[in-house]
């Protein structure tokens, strides 16, 4: 039995050595051969860095979280085949003089969804474009849920294009940041406690009934997905997240009783799509197929499982 003590005395150690600053100055270091070239993001959770080995070049994100970027490694091994997700290379844990440093390896990704969207005209994104985004990320929600895998952190910011291939620049939308992700049932179908007992209710942007108190399930994620939606079409989303809390709860439980009232005049044509939402729950499993047609239905004319291609427009890279 290691005690409490003793691990608590290293956790503070950590983080008097290696500072939430240095986190962000690891430019130069080499892990597991990769060198870190660039700081291409940085958060709460840590930073992360292009890195690269000769013609290879990979993301490494970085934490002094030791907990978050574990759960996040044993997340992508279980992922290791799944292509909607970043392919894993390695996790590992790098003494430096500053103290211990928490890495994972992961595959080298284009911009996110929420940059994207910043940089379109309105931010808001294009109707044909939005469904064809729509579909991918519901395909995203099914491989990890195949895998049995929440996420719980659903956002525009946790979805990002691959590297684009070919002549047309296709890309394809894949799923990251699994820090929060979790394995919600065994191989024999039965719910798996979640012992760290997180208070998912705290995160503003969480789904309804997770907001009501209820752990995060698969098609909360899907919920999740719902608002990141509505927010890529245009809506101020962050303004409704700064409602009062009451008057935000209503809103969730209203875009899903009545979402044709509810809806903003830029997403009224996602109504199919909507509609059906309300009916899901935990008992059934989440029918990601019939999500999709109805994200097709929404918008006939054109086809939301056709391919996503990122194109210069007016100087900005923009995903069409
Ligand atoms: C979770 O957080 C919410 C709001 O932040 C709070 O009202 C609630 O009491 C918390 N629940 C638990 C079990 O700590
Ligand atoms: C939609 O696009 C996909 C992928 O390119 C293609 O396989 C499918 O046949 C298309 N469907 C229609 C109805 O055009």
């Amino acid at each position: 039995m290691v005690s409490p003590f003793f691990s608590l005395a290293s956790v503070l150690l950590d983080i008097r050595m290696l500072r939430a600053e240095t986190i962000k100055d690891l430019v130069g270091l080499d892990i597991r051969g990769f060198h870190l070239n660039r700081l291409i993001g940085a958060g709460s959770y840590g930073a992360v860095y292009e890195s690269s080995s000769g013609t290879e070049k990979i993301a490494i994100k970085a934490s002094i979280k030791g907990s978050d970027i574990l759960n996040e490694a044993a997340a992508l091994q279980r992922l290791y085949y799944c292509q909607y997700t970043p392919q894993y290379y390695f996790h590992e844990e790098t003494p430096t003089p500053n103290g211990i440093l928490h890495t994972i390896g992961q595959e080298f990704l284009g911009p996110d969804l929420e940059s994207l969207r910043r940089k379109t005209p309105w931010q808001a994104i294009k109707r044909p474009t939005l469904v064809r985004i729509a579909w991918q990320a519901l395909s995203c929600l099914q491989a990890i849920h195949s895998y049995r895998l929440v996420h719980r952190d659903i956002k525009l910011g946790n979805f990002a294009i691959s590297l684009p291939t070919g002549p047309n620049n296709c890309v394809t939308i894949k799923i990251f940041d699994f820090g929060l992700a979790y394995n919600y049932m065994d191989e024999n179908g039965d719910l798996i406690d979640d012992e760290t007992n997180p208070n998912f209710s705290c995160m503003k942007y969480c789904a309804f009934e997770v907001a009501m108190g209820m752990e995060p399930m698969p098609k909360d994620d899907v919920i999740q997905l719902s608002y990141a939606i509505l927010y890529a079409s245009g809506y101020d989303f962050p303004r409704k997240l700064r409602c009062p809390p009451d008057e935000l709860l209503e809103w969730k439980r209203e875009l899903l009783r009545v979402p044709a009232q509810i809806l903003p005049p830029l997403a009224q044509f996602l109504t199919p799509f909507y509609a059906v939402l309300g009916e899901l729950n935990d008992l059934v499993p989440v029918d990601h197929e019939m999500l999709k047609q109805k994200i097709q239905e929404s918008l006939p004319a054109h086809n939301a499982s056709a391919n996503l291609y990122i194109e210069m427009q007016d100087g900005e890279e923009t995903l069409v």
